[in-house]
């Protein structure tokens, strides 16, 4: 890791995870964040009236929530019309209803329970946040104490699971990794895989919060040929984190506090975004019932693709494959040629047609970070600062609204603090298993739930005849 210097103290915001005096803290008495029952969520506010090729018109229910658009509930339409809706991507398709984040992609807002993302960046920890995601409310310090006890508490992964580790290839991608071993954690608490119990899917909630930094850190360790770090319980949530990944047992660690806080700071950017690719894809794993520790597992597998949570490792490589400031006309012209699939990593968002409310938080902490660590003339930076320049000021980027996202800057903090790329979407999915499992449990909870099942357009081949081997061409 690189050896940064500290030239002031940031505010100590994170609180520690030591065990609280005089005892274990008492247990909130809630086990989930309170939902409103069934149709009482939604207020019907209309319906839509669709005429299939001038049959006589169909009427659809209109709800509306609290904030963002209305939404047609179509749910009847196939047993009404014997027509599906045709939507790839979920363009305009709202796949469930959630209390947990709001997002209005056009103003660039983005919220967690109703609390402003830059609000929480600026004055909150990461696991205060999980906290919220999960029980709808920010802590009371009773609470506080409880969560971070019961996280703190179950940090330590099972030493058999050190074999796993053992069985992969030292050169394996962490992500490689982490999808394995997170799975795997079902393996060991076979016996507390009920989902339909409340305390059980805490308990799930709760090991996967705690034993994400552990296992991320320990992929990493394997990578580099060092032995695995045991968690430290007197240390906060991200420095322990750091002690995992960066201490050895030759010599002792100081957390690098400018480090700590940047961390917690894009651990909480992270740790939830709505309906998006991986966490659709934890809900939809869990629709069927299967256990949370395999549903993250398959949110991790998702997140690691180069558009979503692999961006960030992804954006450092374009950087430098750019190499240098006069180089960057060059990848803006095969950006913008429709005949060349490069694109601009770390830049654009399906949701956010302004700019990302964490991207505006990251970058001015990228500049805090690297100035904090002595790496503002840093050459990477230079070349990531002067792209942005060029592509806000592009007719291509303006047009289509392709404004800088959270991993472009998270990227580039993420190497300032000496974190290696293959270990950027890790970290991002070590944020996100707080949302994962918020909409995880919000959907077992929801007494309306079902099995996810999309339907198609099938295009393929009209039925014919099976052809023996000798008189097929
Ligand atoms: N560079 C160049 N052109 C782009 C880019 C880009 N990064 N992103 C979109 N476009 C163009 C695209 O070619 C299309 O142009 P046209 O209308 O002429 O065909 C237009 O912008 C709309 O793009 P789209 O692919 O329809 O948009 P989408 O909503 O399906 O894709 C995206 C969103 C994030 C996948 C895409 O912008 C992208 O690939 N960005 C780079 C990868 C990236 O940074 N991903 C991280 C997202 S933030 C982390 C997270 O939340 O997961």
């Amino acid at each position: 890791m690189a050896k940064a210097a500290t030239k002031s103290k940031p505010k100590a915001k994170a609180k520690k995870s030591a065990p609280a005096k005089g005892g274990v803290p008492q247990r909130p008495s809630k086990l989930q964040a309170a939902r409103t029952e069934g149709a009482a969520r939604f207020k019907n506010v209309g319906s839509a009236k669709l005429s299939i090729n001038n049959a006589a018109p169909v009427e659809f229910p209109i709800y509306k929530g609290i904030e963002g658009p209305n939404v047609i509930d179509i749910s009847k339409l196939y047993a009404s019309t014997g027509h599906f809706t045709f939507d790839p991507g979920f363009l305009s398709t709202a796949s469930c209803d959630s209390e947990i984040t709001y997002i209005d992609g056009d103003k660039g807002i983005l919220r967690y329970r109703g609390y402003d993302i830059a609000d929480l960046a600026a004055k909150s920890d990461f696991l205060e946040t999980a906290y919220l995601l999960n029980y709808g409310d920010l802590p009371n310090p009773k609470q506080d104490a409880w969560f971070r006890h019961s996280i703190t508490y179950h940090t330590l992964v099972h030493e058999q699971l050190h074999f796993l580790y053992r069985g992969f290839p030292r050169r394996a991608h962490p992500m490689a990794i982490m999808v394995g071993a997170v799975a795997s954690l079902s393996a060991f608490y076979h016996d507390s895989l009920n989902i339909h119990d409340p305390a059980e899917r805490e308990l799930a909630m709760l090991r996967i919060i705690a034993k994400m930094p552990t296992l991320a850190a320990m992929a990493y360790k394997y990578s580099v040929g060092q032995p695995f770090v045991y968690p430290q319980n007197e240390l906060g949530f991200c420095e322990n984190f750091l002690h995992m990944m960066f201490a050895t047992p030759c010599e002792k660690y100081v957390v690098n506090p400018v480090i700590a806080d940047a961390m917690e700071k894009i651990f909480i950017l992270h740790a939830d975004h709505e309906q998006n690719a991986s966490t659709s894809t934890v809900r939809l794993s869990g629709s069927s019932g299967a256990n949370p520790f395999a549903c993250i597992g398959a949110g991790i597998a998702s997140l690691w693709g180069p558009a979503h949570g692999g961006a960030n490792e992804a954006v450092i490589q374009q950087l430098q494959e750019i190499g240098d400031v006069k180089n960057i006309p060059h990848f803006i012209k095969r950006a913008k040629d429709k005949s060349d699939p490069f694109r601009l990593m770390g830049f654009g968002h399906r949701v956010y047609k302004n700019y990302d409310p964490r991207a505006s938080v990251l970058r001015k902490s990228c500049h805090e970070v690297l100035k904090e660590l002595g790496q503002q003339d840093e050459p990477l930076l230079k070349i990531a600062m002067e792209l942005e320049k060029i592509a806000l000021n592009d007719e291509y980027f303006i047009e289509r609204k392709l404004y800088p996202n959270v991993d472009f800057y998270s990227g580039i903090i993420y190497r300032a603090l000496g974190i290696p790329t293959a270990l950027f979407t890790v970290l991002f999915a070590v944020a996100r298993s707080a949302g994962w499992v918020a909409q995880w449990k919000e959907m077992i909870e929801d007494p309306a739930m079902k099995i996810g099942r999309p339907r198609q357009l099938f295009i393929g081949s009209a039925p014919r005849k099976f052809q023996p081997l000798p008189k097929r061409k």
